[in-house]
């Protein structure tokens, strides 16, 4: 059965979707609306797009017809957008898949969003991002004693973090590999929201966002935005390494990240067969 999709935040995720579903490559699911709170994004939309209706005032897409038909909400749009929007998604009873997946950092909010879906018989789906493995990690989370993952990017792919406004060292004078940023997934997702959503999300399928140590660090010479994680326990040993092309439109946000989006509403699009756990 068709479901109906409505997408907020149309950046460099946003529009892959869209792109995706223009090429017919997700069944049975139908983008209708897109919701941004900068209008003048949408003036790169194909307009072509027969029932897409475009949003830039929240209160104005969620009290607006089109809304109450929506199934799902992919939130690609920030971390401040899930707080500031999720609960109400979810009291209006529709499924959500968030990709600023670091708001769950606060597990106050984590909390209250799952009862909130739990009460309101709706799903909150974190697809796996810019990493592999969450889906083997989930499964040895009892098992695991020690979890880890090193993010490495160039520096134009960490513009823009709050680091750099309280650190002595400065973006634009990283001339070799330089380390960031050592500690646990809720300090690292404050320090580098756009960056490193995926510490957060491998903390929530393993160990916690306590015991998750991450490493951030700069290298000028890298063209690729890799992802290295490490788990171990009593069950054996994990090692993950994923090396991405960064989008186009965004260098933060890795291809990988948009694909994952993309095959997670496919999932929930066609849910007769689903490979992996
Ligand atoms: N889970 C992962 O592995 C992963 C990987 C990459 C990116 N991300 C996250 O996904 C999100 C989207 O990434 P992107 O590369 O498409 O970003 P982007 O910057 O290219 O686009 C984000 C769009 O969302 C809009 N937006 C931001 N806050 C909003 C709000 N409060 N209300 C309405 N619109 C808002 C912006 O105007 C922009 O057009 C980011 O938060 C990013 O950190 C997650």
């Amino acid at each position: 059965m068709e479901k109906r999709v409505g997408i907020i935040g149309y950046g460099s995720i946003g529009k892959e979707i869209i792109a995706a579903t223009r090429r017919y490559e997700i069944p049975n699911a139908r983008v209708v609306a897109l919701f941004d709170k900068e209008s003048t994004v949408f003036n790169s939309v194909d307009h072509d797009t027969g029932e897409l209706h475009l949003f830039s005032d929240f209160d104005e897409f969620y009290n607006s017809k089109i809304y109450s038909n929506i199934d799902i909400i992919i939130e690609c749009a920030s971390k401040g957008a899930v707080k500031e929007y999720g609960k109400k998604i979810i009291e209006s009873k529709k499924d959500l898949i968030v990709l600023s997946v670091g708001a769950f950092s606060d597990e106050d909010y984590l909390r209250e969003m799952q009862n909130l879906s739990n009460l309101n018989n709706t799903r909150i789906l974190i697809p796996t991002g810019a990493i592999a493995g969450l889906d083997s990690i989930r499964s040895v989370k009892k098992y695991l004693n020690t979890l880890t993952i090193v993010t490495t990017k160039n520096p134009k792919s960490l513009v823009g973090a709050p680091y750099f406004k309280s650190s002595k060292i400065r973006i634009d004078e990283i001339s070799k590999e330089t380390v960031l940023f050592e500690g646990n997934a809720i300090d690292a997702i404050e320090l580098f929201p756009a960056n490193v959503n995926v510490a957060v999300s491998i903390a929530l399928a393993g160990i916690g966002l306590v015991k998750t140590q991450v490493k951030i660090v700069a290298d000028p010479t890298l063209s690729v935005n890799k992802h290295e994680i490490v788990g171990e326990g009593t069950f054996g040993k994990i090692h993950i390494v994923v090396q991405n092309i960064p989008s186009p439109s965004n260098p933060r946000t890795s291809y990988l990240a948009s694909l994952s989006a993309i095959e997670c509403l496919r999932g929930l699009c066609n849910e007769n067969f689903r490979i992996g756990t």
